[in-house]
């Protein structure tokens, strides 16, 4: 079968590699991908959130199976506009329709779905325009911090964390006004809750669903959890403080009232779910959902799945994912971003990298690279992950740092310290 992965990350290139491993894929495309993705595949130049490209590639190479990789493109409602095309509806797209796709696109109804369903998360309130003057009251019931966030996708940013209660207000009237553009039309405060996060992670057909490895991603830029948000700065999986006792109660407390909800709902989601959650004093919360798979958290999930995944993509299509398997690899695994120096703020691109071909027992899947020429050079914020496996956490990342050492372009910087907390 041909398939095609939209994105152009290091989530992407890790779904590529390990899908480029199954014997039921013939040909992978794609679209855009990056330097890594090209070695194992075909790119597309093509912008997946503009479907009408999409389309043509689709039926240009005989695709069979399109894989999305990042949000927008769902929020956007790719997989309902495959459903709605006459030449592209028999072919199935991994990831959610529109209306499933609210979880991730709207905190204000992935709130009221989490309230509605009893799954525990923090309490909040949504407010518009024509409520801002309930703010300051709403504020008063909490204690600090505070908890801000736009409604919609805001490329990461749309959470904001404040002590003061003044600057609380006026955080709120600031994203109704427009900061973050529609994203704020509607913004959501809620309780601060005080643990230690993770993300777990699912792949369902609609009725059933296999439980993946779960991962615990880094997003500050800085050692010890320090300075700007990032996209994740390196991740490592299995989270050692999710154990059995645990598992099982992020199973019965989250992941089956969530299908119950989605069933309840008459919502059919068919691709991965992303639960992020907080372990506060040993009890699980929803912090948020995605519905896609993270990045970096990827970069050691996937390398742990044993099983082929494309079976289980084709599970999710065919609505049989019941029916198959899933091995996890027990070794542990870590991933180390390598970043440009200035990320998250400005940083230059077009830097060459060295060192790719030096890497032994760690895997480098490419997130900001792109080929000119002969070589690999930048083109992004978030560049290479080294990913290890070890039969110990400090294992893995020992042979990651090793190899994220050997490779090198002006302005390199890494997190020294990935898995320092647990
Ligand atoms: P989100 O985009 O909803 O994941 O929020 C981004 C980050 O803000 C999360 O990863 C948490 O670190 C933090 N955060 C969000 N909501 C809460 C909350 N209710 N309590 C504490 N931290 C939170
Ligand atoms: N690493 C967090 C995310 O992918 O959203």
């Amino acid at each position: 079968m041909n398939i095609l992965i939209l994105g152009s990350g290091g989530r992407e290139h890790a779904l590529t590699w390990k899908l480029a491993q199954s014997k039921k894929v013939h040909k992978i495309f794609i679209g855009p991908g990056n330097a890594g993705t090209s070695n194992l595949g075909t790119n597309l130049k093509l912008n997946p959130e503009n479907f009408i490209e999409v389309k043509s590639a689709v039926l240009e190479n005989r695709i069979e199976m399109v894989i999305v990789g990042p949000e927008a493109p769902l929020t956007l409602g790719i997989h309902d506009f495959f459903l709605n095309d006459k030449t592209l509806k028999n072919i199935p797209i991994i990831g959610p329709n529109k209306s499933a796709a609210r979880l991730e696109g709207s905190k204000d109804f992935a709130k009221a779905f989490l309230i509605r369903n009893r799954i525990p998360t923090a309490g909040y309130k949504s407010f518009d325009k024509t409520t801002l003057k309930e703010v300051p009251a709403f504020l008063r019931t909490l204690s600090p911090p505070y908890v801000i966030k736009a409604d919609g996708l805001a490329a990461g940013k749309g959470v904001v964390i404040v002590d003061d209660i003044f600057e609380a207000e006026k955080e709120v009237e600031a994203m109704l006004n427009g900061k973050f553009g529609t994203a704020g039309q509607k913004v959501v405060i809620e309780q601060f809750l005080k643990g230690i996060e993770l993300s777990v992670f699912i792949i369902t057909d609609g009725t059933t669903y296999k439980l993946l490895p779960e991962a615990k991603d880094y997003k500050k830029i800085g050692v010890g959890d320090t300075g700007l948000n990032t996209g994740g700065m390196g991740a490592v999986s299995p989270v050692p403080f999710a154990d059995q006792n645990f598992m099982n109660k992020v199973k019965s407390r989250i992941i089956d009232p969530t299908m119950k909800g989605l069933s309840d709902e008459g919502i059919v989601y068919k691709g991965f779910i992303f639960f992020g959650l907080i372990n506060v004093d040993g009890n699980p919360y929803v912090i948020e959902y995605n519905i896609r798979l993270g990045d970096p958290e990827s970069e050691v999930i996937i390398p742990r799945i044993k099983t082929d995944l494309f079976e289980l993509m084709e599970g999710v299509a065919k609505g049989d994912l019941a029916g198959r398997e899933i091995e996890i690899d027990d070794r542990f695994a870590a991933t180390v971003m390598l970043v440009s120096g200035g990320y998250p703020g400005t940083y230059d691109k077009g830097k060459s990298i060295q060192g790719l071909d030096i890497a032994q027992e760690s895997i480098l899947f490419h997130a900001g690279t792109k080929k000119e020429a002969d070589s690999v050079v930048t083109s992004g914020g978030r560049v290479l992950a080294v990913s290890s496996w070890g039969s110990s956490m400090k294992e893995a990342l020992k042979t990651s740092y090793r190899n994220a050492d050997l490779i090198n372009f002006e302005g390199r910087y890494c997190r020294s310290d990935i898995g320092f907390d647990l």
